[in-house]
């Protein structure tokens, strides 16, 4: 088992990657269950594929579960959700020194993650992310949120769990498309700051996807050793440090508004073909060669991802898709930074950038 640390100042957490972790989650989860029961918060489809294997295994250990089950998707994090999530957290009496299992993708995590801060004044919660996406990224650093009518994410919390379980194993019945955008969070790691991963990521793709245990396993071991390290120099985005895990994500949300934030793009799809878009956009800055941006595309594309918005089957003008980013929760002070690159791992934030040019690039782009 790998132990990666979240090293937050006060309440530090650890993450335990282990292949065939969900059969063994008891020996992980015991200290944490209050007089032998849990509660535990899924959605309908892994209810069905990974709650059984949790079940078994907790029975086995003669731990108790009680289990919500949410509607799979977006649909699961509204405020209708919310409030029947927490009236039965507290039909189910729930005390604040109980932890709450999230067992599921990104939407169980943030939607419980929500509820353990807003519950009896906050609780706490453990993550057992079962998608790539939740395992690499949504799952640690603790954003939590449910989408209202303005928007996606726009009500939520920054509330840390107290521990994050990952079974690569997992991994086995997620679909293609959806272990592909996932993967799209993995190669945002490389192109960040950490050129050496993204060679890594050139170089392991095709195991990656064959299912390569030991290339699972080392993809997500490096990405949430890299998120931790991001998280702790800068848990609430403050400093500029957690903003760059948003790369790709500005041009990316314009183009999930476009799709309609439906299953026609994936969120992890879009921030694909966001990355793409921001390398090229930093060519076109002067500040990245056609090169790099070329590698980003070519390895973005190998994973079966967009890189262009023909690929994301976006067809708004560069108007309109400007006109989506600037209610993009990012925007500030009326300005939207945005994260470019000088270079594979070499991202920064820029507040100089002039949405008229970000509009004409995206005119180009649409020619291209
Ligand atoms: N997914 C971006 C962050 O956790 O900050």
């Amino acid at each position: 088992m790998t132990v990666v640390t979240v090293d937050i100042a006060d309440r530090p957490y650890d993450i335990h990657v282990e292949a065939g972790l969900l059969g063994d989650i008891a020996r992980h989860i015991a200290p944490y269950s209050r007089s032998g029961r849990l509660l535990v918060v899924t959605d309908d489809n892994v209810a069905k594929h990974v709650w059984p294997e949790v079940l078994g295994a907790l029975t086995r250990a003669n731990i108790g579960a009680e289990v919500f089950v949410l509607p799979a998707g977006e649909a699961g994090k509204s405020w209708g959700q919310l409030e029947k999530l927490t009236d039965w957290l507290l039909e189910h009496h729930i005390e604040r020194s109980d932890h709450i299992i999230a067992l599921g993708g990104g939407v169980v995590g943030d939607i419980t993650g929500f509820a353990a801060h807003v519950v009896k004044r906050g609780c706490s919660f453990i993550q057992v992310p079962t998608t790539l996406l939740a395992q690499v990224d949504s799952s640690v650093g603790g954003k939590t949120a449910i989408n209202s009518s303005a928007g996606k994410n726009l009500v939520g919390a920054f509330h840390q769990p107290s521990l994050v379980l990952i079974d690569p194993d997992v991994l086995v019945t997620l679909p293609t498309r959806q272990l592909a955008a996932g993967f799209a969070e993995v190669i945002k790691y490389g192109l960040i700051d950490d050129a050496d991963f993204f060679s890594w990521c050139e170089d392991n793709l095709d195991a990656f996807f064959a299912g390569n245990a030991a290339a699972r396993e080392y993809a997500i071991v490096h990405s949430v050793q890299s998120k931790a390290r991001i998280v702790a120099a800068d848990e609430k985005e403050l400093n500029g440090t957690r903003a760059l895990l948003n790369l790709g994500h500005t041009f990316g949300h314009a183009l999930e508004a476009d799709t309609g934030f439906s299953d026609r793009l994936f969120h992890g799809e879009a921030v694909a073909a966001g990355m793409a878009l921001a390398f090229r956009y930093s060519v076109r800055l002067g500040l990245c060669t056609v090169g790099d941006a070329d590698r980003v595309s070519a390895l973005l594309e190998r994973a079966g991802l967009p890189a262009s918005l023909a690929e994301a089957d976006v067809t708004a003008n560069g108007a309109q898709l400007v006109e989506y980013m600037l209610h993009d929760k990012k925007m500030s002070g009326g300005t939207l930074p945005f994260l470019l690159a000088s270079g594979i791992g070499q991202s920064f934030l820029s507040k100089d950038v002039v949405l008229g040019d970000v509009a004409s690039f995206l005119d180009a782009e649409a020619q291209s």
